[in-house]
């Protein structure tokens, strides 16, 4: 009986590990995220009927959590800063989902205005009675050159992305602390977890997102129920380029460029709910090859830092030549 028990591992662990890594050199998250998609519960079953606040919720990746959510039939707070684009949104959920008109509460915010974030807080709490997650989605990116960008652009940055997204989760977290309950849920970046040229401003708001939450969920800890959850994806398709910082403060993107080499926005957020729905604390979502840089820049960086060395002078090259930094390597020249 041992002797057969012995046996049949040989041929297992070696199957393991060869699935493994061919889902790491196929899949478009990390394994843990595609173990859940394959083997855990459906966001649909789970996400049903909670209450979810979703900031940035006017564009990209938060319309489409919007859209998503709502299938599942979750409850859902709408926040942005453009109030017009959030009912825009809101309508289309109601036109593709089963929830009503009362499920959905649309509450302008800027995640700039931290002293109103209390008030907005106590409005989604009266509204729904309670929050069941919270969505950290908000944010912008940056394009432009560390020697050229001003410090203002700096402090824009990290104001917005760090310290809005700081100062929301403080009013939230003591509503799921006295429900024992809750989830945290910041959508980071990639360039949360590895260095990116062009992006000085952007890389270090998102490796203090990190930083943060990786330190508040250990300060969580008698709170078992309560998931503190980081979402890094690469590249998706959404309106990030073209709203990007750059520069200075008043100076857009000149070249928003292409999104076909982009994962599509849809599966970015179907990865990331079966992430929620699973309690996954970090989760890598990229194509390829970006997802196995994300493993070089973890497990061997050394050879991360001499990749991005080499293609970050690429990037930088591109840039300065006005072409649009990314889509130059990925997308092939048009011909007429
Ligand atoms: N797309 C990607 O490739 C990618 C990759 C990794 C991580 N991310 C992260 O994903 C998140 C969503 O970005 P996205 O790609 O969906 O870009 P997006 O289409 O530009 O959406 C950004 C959202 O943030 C909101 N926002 C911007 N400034 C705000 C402020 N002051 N207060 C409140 N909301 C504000 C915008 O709404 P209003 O303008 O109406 O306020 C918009 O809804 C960001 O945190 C981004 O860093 C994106």
């Amino acid at each position: 009986m041992e002797c057969c028990i012995v046996s049949a591992l040989w041929y297992v662990i070696p199957f393991y590990f060869l699935i493994s890594l061919l889902c790491l050199i196929f899949g478009d998250a990390d394994l843990t995220l595609q173990w859940a998609c394959l083997t855990g519960h459906r966001p649909e079953k789970k996400l049903k009927g909670l209450v979810v606040w979703i900031t940035g919720a006017s564009s990209g990746i938060g319309e489409e959590l919007a859209y998503q959510l709502a299938k599942c039939g979750s409850h859902l707070i709408l926040s942005a800063r453009r109030e017009d684009e959030l009912k825009r949104v809101k309508r289309t959920c109601l036109e593709h989902s089963e929830i009503q008109d009362k499920d959905i509460l649309v509450l302008p915010l800027d995640l700039l205005e931290r002293a109103s974030h209390e008030k907005k807080t106590q409005t989604a709490v009266q509204y729904f009675g309670h929050i069941d997650i919270l969505i950290n989605n908000g944010g912008r990116s940056q394009r432009s050159l560390f020697l050229e960008t001003s410090v203002d652009v700096y402090q824009a940055i990290m104001e917005l992305n760090f310290l809005g997204t700081v100062s929301l989760t403080k009013q939230v977290v003591p509503h799921m602390t006295q429900r024992g309950t809750g989830s945290i849920v910041t959508v980071s970046s990639g360039a949360g977890l590895a260095g990116l040229p062009l992006a000085t401003g952007y890389c270090a708001s998102k490796h203090a997102l990190q930083g943060f939450f990786n330190s508040l969920r250990t300060e969580l800890a008698d709170y078992p129920k309560i998931l503190v959850s980081t979402v890094c994806p690469g590249p998706v398709q959404s309106q990030i380029v073209h709203n990007a910082f750059t520069e200075e403060m008043n100076k857009s993107v000149p070249t928003p460029g292409d999104q076909e080499y982009k994962m599509p926005t849809s599966r970015c957020v179907h990865l990331t709910l079966v992430g929620i729905a699973n309690g996954v604390k970090e989760m890598w979502i990229s194509q390829q090859p970006f997802l196995l840089f994300y493993y070089v820049w973890q497990y061997t960086p050394t050879i991360a830092w001499f990749l991005t060395n080499m293609l970050g002078r690429k990037r930088v090259k591109n840039f300065k030549a006005g072409m649009d930094a990314d889509s130059a390597y990925f997308t092939k020249p048009k011909t007429s």
